[in-house]
């Protein structure tokens, strides 16, 4: 059975403020999907990549970001939805149906590595469902809309949620296809695995593999590409 990576990178970066998606935020000479796609598409372990990405930017990213960058693997470039969620099950609606599983990861991560992704893909298929997390470095508190704090849990069971998230393909699709026709809103895939009763396993990321979301991300990002590129 094969392994599919969904990119999902069909979001519009709204927190970025930059009136282009942060996507094509050049790091270092490459934009930063270029990045995510290079290591997600060198990996061994991944048989094919289905890029999500907004309708209007599909020619764009074919041209642009793939033909331009020589990205290999790419079987498809499909059109996202409103959220996140409507991204990823546009992508899960057309695995090749020889897929046995399904690796999701946003195309805003360029700093995974091939370390996580071959564990975590040897985890889902022992486990079924993993998501890559690390440990909260901060308290969180729980604070009502009034600012009042609710309540603080325990920091050693709080973990901050990355990707890849990997999954065997039936669960997934089963997840997504109740999850979506109930209209759930879930703002992880494991989320939706979870509303169906299976449990998901941590694996280890990385503090590396941040997510490009705010401007300060940008800084960080440099100064992380510096660093893996002594
Ligand atoms: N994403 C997607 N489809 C959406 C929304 C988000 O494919 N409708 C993707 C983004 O492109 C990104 C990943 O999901 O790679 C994580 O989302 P986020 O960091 O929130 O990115 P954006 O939604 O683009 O940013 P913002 O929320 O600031 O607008
Ligand atoms: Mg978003």
């Amino acid at each position: 059975d094969k392994v599919c990576a969904i990119i999902v990178a069909a979001g519009q970066g709204k927190r970025m403020n930059k009136g282009y998606n942060k996507q094509y935020i050049l790091l270092g000479e490459k934009p930063i999907l270029v990045h995510t796609l290079e290591t997600i598409s060198g990996n061994n372990n991944i048989d094919y990549i289905i890029l999500v990405v907004p309708q209007d930017e599909i020619d764009y990213c074919k041209k642009e970001i793939i033909e331009k960058y020589n990205i290999q693997k790419v079987l498809l470039v499909v059109a996202g939805g409103e959220e996140r969620q409507h991204s990823v099950y546009a992508g899960i609606k057309n695995i090749d149906p020889n897929t046995g599983i399904i690796l999701i990861h946003d195309g805003a991560r360029p700093f995974t590595s091939n370390e996580i992704i071959n564990r975590s893909i040897r985890e889902a298929i022992n486990y079924g469902a993993i998501v890559v997390a690390v440990p909260v470095k901060d308290t969180i508190k729980v604070v009502n809309k009034e600012l009042e704090v609710v309540n603080t849990p325990n920091r050693e069971t709080l973990w901050s949620i990355q990707t890849p998230q990997v999954f065997s393909s039936k669960i997934i699709k089963q997840a997504y296809d109740e999850g979506i026709a109930q209209n759930f809103r879930a703002t992880d895939d494991a989320m939706m695995v979870e509303a169906m009763g299976h449990k998901v396993k941590i694996v280890l990321g990385s503090y590396e593999n941040i997510k490009i979301t705010t401007p300060e991300d940008i800084i960080l990002a440099e100064q992380i590409l510096l660093r893996g590129e002594v």
